[in-house]
Protein backbone atom coordinates (compact mmCIF):
# COMPACT_ATOMS: atom_id res chain seq x y z
CA UNK A 1 0.00 0.00 0.00
CA UNK A 2 1.46 3.23 -0.95
CA UNK A 3 1.53 6.26 2.08
CA UNK A 4 0.58 9.42 1.58
CA UNK A 5 3.18 11.95 2.72
CA UNK A 6 1.14 12.86 5.71
CA UNK A 7 0.69 9.01 6.74
CA UNK A 8 4.74 8.85 6.55
CA UNK A 9 4.89 12.36 8.78
CA UNK A 10 3.11 10.49 10.98
CA UNK A 11 4.58 7.36 11.08
CA UNK A 12 8.11 8.91 11.25
CA UNK A 13 6.22 10.79 14.17
CA UNK A 14 5.47 7.22 16.12
CA UNK A 15 9.12 6.75 17.48
CA UNK A 16 9.44 9.79 18.88
CA UNK A 17 5.74 9.70 21.03
CA UNK A 18 6.76 6.39 22.41
CA UNK A 19 10.43 7.89 23.52
CA UNK A 20 8.04 10.58 25.62
CA UNK A 21 5.65 7.73 26.77
CA UNK A 22 8.33 5.66 28.02
CA UNK A 23 9.70 8.42 30.36
CA UNK A 24 6.02 9.46 31.24
CA UNK A 25 5.79 5.85 32.24
CA UNK A 26 8.57 4.20 33.64
CA UNK A 27 7.67 4.81 37.00
CA UNK A 28 4.72 2.60 37.38
CA UNK A 29 5.61 -1.23 36.53
CA UNK A 30 3.98 -2.70 33.58
CA UNK A 31 3.46 0.88 32.37
CA UNK A 32 5.19 0.32 29.00
CA UNK A 33 2.34 -2.03 28.19
CA UNK A 34 -0.12 -0.36 29.38
CA UNK A 35 0.40 2.64 26.93
CA UNK A 36 0.81 0.39 24.29
CA UNK A 37 -2.27 -1.58 24.83
CA UNK A 38 -3.95 2.07 25.45
CA UNK A 39 -2.87 3.24 22.02
CA UNK A 40 -4.10 -0.04 20.89
CA UNK A 41 -7.12 -0.62 21.68
CA UNK A 42 -7.74 3.01 20.79
CA UNK A 43 -7.16 2.07 17.12
CA UNK A 44 -9.64 -0.46 17.67
CA UNK A 45 -12.36 1.93 18.63
CA UNK A 46 -11.35 4.59 16.00
CA UNK A 47 -11.16 2.41 13.45
CA UNK A 48 -14.04 -0.29 14.55
CA UNK A 49 -16.32 1.86 15.74
CA UNK A 50 -15.89 5.36 14.45
CA UNK A 51 -15.01 4.68 11.56
CA UNK A 52 -12.26 6.69 11.01
CA UNK A 53 -10.05 7.01 7.86
CA UNK A 54 -6.72 5.16 8.57
CA UNK A 55 -4.89 8.68 9.15
CA UNK A 56 -7.21 10.07 12.00
CA UNK A 57 -6.97 6.11 13.68
CA UNK A 58 -3.53 6.72 13.13
CA UNK A 59 -3.29 9.94 14.63
CA UNK A 60 -5.48 8.96 17.62
CA UNK A 61 -3.36 5.81 18.24
CA UNK A 62 -0.33 7.98 18.88
CA UNK A 63 -1.85 10.79 20.84
CA UNK A 64 -3.24 7.60 23.42
CA UNK A 65 0.59 7.00 24.01
CA UNK A 66 0.96 9.99 25.48
CA UNK A 67 -2.42 10.02 27.61
CA UNK A 68 -0.44 10.32 31.18
CA UNK A 69 2.97 12.14 29.92
CA UNK A 70 2.20 14.75 32.46
CA UNK A 71 2.55 12.09 35.30
CA UNK A 72 6.33 12.78 34.68
CA UNK A 73 5.51 15.56 37.06
CA UNK A 74 4.22 13.38 40.17
CA UNK A 75 6.36 11.73 42.70
CA UNK A 76 6.36 7.93 41.77
CA UNK A 77 6.59 7.08 45.47
CA UNK A 78 3.00 8.82 45.30
CA UNK A 79 2.28 6.74 42.22
CA UNK A 80 2.63 3.42 43.52
CA UNK A 81 1.54 4.10 46.99
CA UNK A 82 -1.10 1.27 47.95
CA UNK A 83 -3.78 2.80 49.84
CA UNK A 84 -6.06 5.71 49.90
CA UNK A 85 -5.28 8.96 49.20
CA UNK A 86 -5.57 12.22 50.61
CA UNK A 87 -7.56 14.97 49.20
CA UNK A 88 -4.44 16.97 48.69
CA UNK A 89 -2.98 14.18 47.15
CA UNK A 90 -5.74 13.57 45.16
CA UNK A 91 -5.51 17.25 43.64
CA UNK A 92 -2.06 17.18 43.18
CA UNK A 93 -2.29 13.98 41.05
CA UNK A 94 -5.18 15.04 39.21
CA UNK A 95 -2.75 18.29 37.87
CA UNK A 96 -0.73 15.63 35.56
CA UNK A 97 -3.32 16.71 33.24
CA UNK A 98 -2.18 20.32 32.61
CA UNK A 99 1.24 19.40 32.60
CA UNK A 100 0.56 16.78 30.30
CA UNK A 101 -0.92 19.52 28.11
CA UNK A 102 2.17 21.83 28.69
CA UNK A 103 4.37 19.26 28.24
CA UNK A 104 2.69 18.38 24.61
CA UNK A 105 2.36 22.08 23.54
CA UNK A 106 6.26 23.00 24.43
CA UNK A 107 7.45 20.13 22.22
CA UNK A 108 5.09 21.38 19.73
CA UNK A 109 6.58 25.27 20.42
CA UNK A 110 10.12 23.74 19.79
CA UNK A 111 8.80 22.15 16.29
CA UNK A 112 7.53 25.27 15.25
CA UNK A 113 10.71 27.41 16.50
CA UNK A 114 12.79 24.99 14.83
CA UNK A 115 10.92 25.46 11.36
CA UNK A 116 10.54 21.60 11.61
CA UNK A 117 7.01 20.21 9.50
CA UNK A 118 4.99 18.45 11.81
CA UNK A 119 1.54 16.92 11.45
CA UNK A 120 -0.93 20.19 13.43
CA UNK A 121 -3.88 17.64 14.23
CA UNK A 122 -1.84 14.97 15.87
CA UNK A 123 -0.55 17.27 18.29
CA UNK A 124 -4.01 19.14 18.66
CA UNK A 125 -5.18 15.55 19.58
CA UNK A 126 -2.40 14.73 21.91
CA UNK A 127 -3.07 18.00 23.91
CA UNK A 128 -6.65 17.48 23.66
CA UNK A 129 -6.26 13.72 25.41
CA UNK A 130 -3.66 14.61 27.79
CA UNK A 131 -6.04 17.45 29.39
CA UNK A 132 -9.32 16.06 28.86
CA UNK A 133 -8.83 11.96 29.58
CA UNK A 134 -10.40 11.86 33.05
CA UNK A 135 -13.60 13.90 32.23
CA UNK A 136 -16.71 11.98 32.56
CA UNK A 137 -19.54 11.98 30.01
CA UNK A 138 -21.64 13.26 32.60
CA UNK A 139 -19.24 16.34 33.99
CA UNK A 140 -18.86 15.01 37.00
CA UNK A 141 -14.86 14.06 35.73
CA UNK A 142 -11.79 16.32 36.02
CA UNK A 143 -10.09 19.16 34.98
CA UNK A 144 -13.00 21.00 33.49
CA UNK A 145 -15.92 19.20 33.89
CA UNK A 146 -16.58 19.09 30.54
CA UNK A 147 -19.83 17.17 29.65
CA UNK A 148 -20.75 15.64 26.59
CA UNK A 149 -19.96 16.28 23.68
CA UNK A 150 -17.81 19.22 24.31
CA UNK A 151 -15.22 16.56 25.74
CA UNK A 152 -13.31 16.15 22.27
CA UNK A 153 -13.99 12.66 20.79
CA UNK A 154 -10.35 11.69 21.07
CA UNK A 155 -10.66 12.24 25.01
CA UNK A 156 -13.67 10.30 25.14
CA UNK A 157 -12.29 7.35 23.55
CA UNK A 158 -9.28 7.28 25.15
CA UNK A 159 -11.18 7.57 28.64
CA UNK A 160 -12.66 4.89 28.17
CA UNK A 161 -9.88 2.24 26.97
CA UNK A 162 -7.62 3.67 29.64
CA UNK A 163 -10.33 2.29 32.11
CA UNK A 164 -10.73 -1.13 30.64
CA UNK A 165 -7.10 -1.85 30.61
CA UNK A 166 -6.66 -0.06 34.37
CA UNK A 167 -9.52 -2.89 35.39
CA UNK A 168 -8.13 -5.59 33.49
CA UNK A 169 -4.86 -5.08 35.38
CA UNK A 170 -3.09 -5.83 38.49
CA UNK A 171 -2.60 -2.62 40.53
CA UNK A 172 -1.05 -2.19 43.91
CA UNK A 173 -4.60 -1.84 45.58
CA UNK A 174 -6.79 -4.97 43.27
CA UNK A 175 -6.46 -8.00 41.00
CA UNK A 176 -7.02 -8.15 37.38
CA UNK A 177 -10.78 -8.33 36.09
CA UNK A 178 -11.48 -10.45 33.48
CA UNK A 179 -13.29 -9.27 30.36
CA UNK A 180 -16.76 -10.23 31.33
CA UNK A 181 -16.90 -8.15 34.45
CA UNK A 182 -14.92 -5.28 32.69
CA UNK A 183 -17.60 -5.40 30.42
CA UNK A 184 -20.25 -4.96 32.58
CA UNK A 185 -18.75 -2.24 34.14
CA UNK A 186 -18.81 -0.20 30.87
CA UNK A 187 -22.27 -1.05 30.60
CA UNK A 188 -22.82 0.13 34.18
CA UNK A 189 -21.01 3.33 33.76
CA UNK A 190 -22.39 4.10 30.03
CA UNK A 191 -23.62 7.88 30.31
CA UNK A 192 -21.93 8.62 33.38
CA UNK A 193 -18.10 8.21 33.11
CA UNK A 194 -18.11 6.84 29.21
CA UNK A 195 -20.23 8.02 25.74
CA UNK A 196 -22.73 5.95 26.12
CA UNK A 197 -22.38 5.60 21.84
CA UNK A 198 -18.84 4.16 22.16
CA UNK A 199 -19.92 2.01 24.91
CA UNK A 200 -22.27 0.42 22.49
CA UNK A 201 -20.59 0.56 19.61
CA UNK A 202 -17.39 -1.54 21.57
CA UNK A 203 -19.71 -3.79 22.58
CA UNK A 204 -21.24 -4.26 19.17
CA UNK A 205 -17.45 -5.24 18.18
CA UNK A 206 -17.05 -7.19 21.08
CA UNK A 207 -15.74 -10.58 19.27
CA UNK A 208 -13.03 -8.76 17.28
CA UNK A 209 -12.26 -7.12 20.59
CA UNK A 210 -11.68 -10.14 22.66
CA UNK A 211 -9.45 -11.07 19.97
CA UNK A 212 -7.61 -7.80 20.21
CA UNK A 213 -7.36 -8.51 24.06
CA UNK A 214 -6.00 -12.07 23.60
CA UNK A 215 -3.41 -11.31 20.92
CA UNK A 216 -0.22 -12.50 22.26
CA UNK A 217 2.03 -9.23 22.49
CA UNK A 218 -1.21 -8.45 25.12
CA UNK A 219 0.18 -9.33 28.55
CA UNK A 220 -3.66 -9.80 29.76
CA UNK A 221 -3.67 -13.37 30.64
CA UNK A 222 -5.58 -16.06 28.40
CA UNK A 223 -7.54 -17.25 31.13
CA UNK A 224 -9.17 -13.69 32.32
CA UNK A 225 -9.82 -13.11 28.21
CA UNK A 226 -11.25 -16.94 27.90
CA UNK A 227 -14.96 -17.69 28.90
CA UNK A 228 -15.38 -13.27 28.26
CA UNK A 229 -17.71 -13.53 25.39
CA UNK A 230 -20.82 -14.64 27.12
FE1 LIG B 1 -4.26 10.10 33.64
FE1 LIG C 1 -3.38 5.24 31.69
Amino acid sequence: MKLTANEMGLQQLQPMFEAISYVAEYVEPDAMNHVQRVSDYARFVAEYVLEWDSEETTRLALAALLHDVGKTTIPRELLLRPGALTADERVYIRQHAHHGFNIIENVERTLVTNQIAFDETLFSYAKQVALYHHENFDGSGYPEGKAGNDIPMVARVVKMVDVIDALMSVRPYKTAWPWKSTRDELRRLAGSQFDPHLVDGLLHEEEEFIQLLASTHHKVSESLVLGAAR
